[in-house]
């Protein structure tokens, strides 16, 4: 339409039908209108961020992803969920500009039978309207994850919920159930866990002991008594603090919910219940004052491995890795997985989940996002496929790379 208009104002100048001042002024004016109409049109064409429709044959880690409608995934601090030969990644929808880090849609869904090429399936789970609703929009929906429970064949989504204008001081764990993966999933209750019962190895030392409440943080004579349980005492009667989270199933169908506790310090295992829907009084500390967040939970060969980051908010920081023969420990620190380039900062991202691969063997891709927190919207997602050195977690960086990289199943 641009073009047209200058086109025509050429041709007329040209012909010099037009040299009066009024027919000039009025020229130079349809000109104007119509080169700002024309970088109207455009400029609302590039800030959708669309492109055409990809159709992707390979993993491109760190760049724009698309999904199947040509627009940036939207799915951070993500969790996947394998159900009826069809993957379901469920991530926090983040929104533009610094206030984006608040939960202002909700939860949303993709679906994928390939890994690469992503369906969007919209928001599964609403934040509410209701100002009186503990997940008001503005409220902090974190790192969900879904699980299905065969018995009531309800899908049951938990996540990391801090209460609109209370930053992260509230610490609870939330849950929502659907009888549709994709949802609409319907909000429970949230809570912060285990209040009243005592992690299944507490000594009674650890039952017995007090503390001084002047200790100064991060002194040796602080650091024993986050050992000995100064949080964990402090919480008893109302529930441990529960931010960053995830789930795991396990082989025989008993779930466990795994979070960042005592002030971020130490990590709790905890059994859910037969439905998934409430902690049992089964729960165990792992590495006390160890500071480990986005946990990642996944078992290879009858082992259990754990991926976790250290505490730094938003900031990269350098990977953990640890491995234990039972769920319940004795967990063994195995270091940092990352190895070259950029293995101290995890590749710039942060550890969220851990997939197993189906149909391959011994295949497992390790989930992390590279926050963008002045710009949430446009957080990257980091894929690496894990690779092992005897019983160590191994991972290298990888500008492009495909699931030929696993064996298939015989
Ligand atoms: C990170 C955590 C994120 C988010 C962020 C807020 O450490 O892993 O999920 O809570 O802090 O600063």
């Amino acid at each position: 339409m641009g073009f047209s208009v200058f086109y025509f104002c050429c041709k007329a100048w040209q012909f010099n039908k037009f040299k009066f001042p009024f027919f000039r002024a009025f020229l130079w004016g349809v000109l104007a209108v119509g080169s700002l109409l024309f970088a109207g049109f455009n400029s609302s064409r590039t800030s959708e961020k669309t492109v055409d429709k990809a159709v992707y044959k390979s993993f491109h880690p760190g760049a724009v992803w698309y999904d199947t409608d040509s627009v940036h995934i939207n799915a951070h601090g993500g969790g996947m969920l394998f159900h009826e030969d069809t993957y379901y990644w469920f991530g926090e929808h983040k929104t533009a500009g610094v206030s984006g880090n608040t939960a202002l849609v909700g939860i949303r869904c993709y679906s994928s039978q390939d890994l690469y090429n992503w369906k969007n399936e919209g928001i599964a789970f609403e934040s509410a309207d209701d100002p009186e609703s503990e997940i008001v929009k503005g409220a902090v929906m974190e790192r969900p994850k879904v699980i299905f429970n065969e018995a009531t064949k309800k899908f049951v989504m938990w996540f990391h919920l801090e209460l609109k204008g209370q930053g992260y001081s509230a610490a609870r764990t939330g849950v929502a159930i659907s009888d549709k993966v994709t949802g609409p999933y319907e909000y429970l209750r949230s809570f912060r866990p285990n209040a009243g019962t005592w992690p299944v190895d507490a000594t009674e030392k650890m039952k017995a002991a007090s503390f001084s409440e002047s200790l100064e943080w991060w002194t040796p004579a602080w650091h024993e008594a986050v050992e000995q349980g100064l949080f964990v005492k402090r919480d008893f009667e109302t529930g441990q603090m529960s931010r960053d989270m995830t789930l795991f199933v396990d082989d025989d169908g008993t779930a466990y919910h795994i979070h960042s506790s005592e002030e971020n310090l130490t990590l709790h295992i905890s059994k859910l219940s037969a439905d998934y829907t409430s902690f049992t009084d089964r729960w165990t500390r792992i590495f006390p004052g160890g500071h480990n967040e986005a946990p990642a939970l996944f078992k290879r060969k009858g082992k259990y491995y754990l991926i976790t980051s250290g505490c730094t908010g938003w900031a990269p920081n350098a990977a953990r890795s640890f491995v234990s023969d039972s769920i319940w420990g004795p967990w063994q620190q195995l270091g940092n997985p990352c190895v070259g380039d950029g293995a101290e900062l995890t590749f710039h991202s942060q550890s969220t989940f851990v997939l197993p691969v189906n149909g391959k063997e011994d295949a497992f891709i390790f989930m992390a996002d590279r926050w963008k927190p002045k710009n949430p919207i446009d957080g990257r997602y980091i894929w690496l496929p894990v690779e092992f050195q005897g019983d160590k977690p191994l991972l290298k960086w990888r500008d492009e790379w495909d699931l030929s990289v696993f064996n298939a199943k015989d």
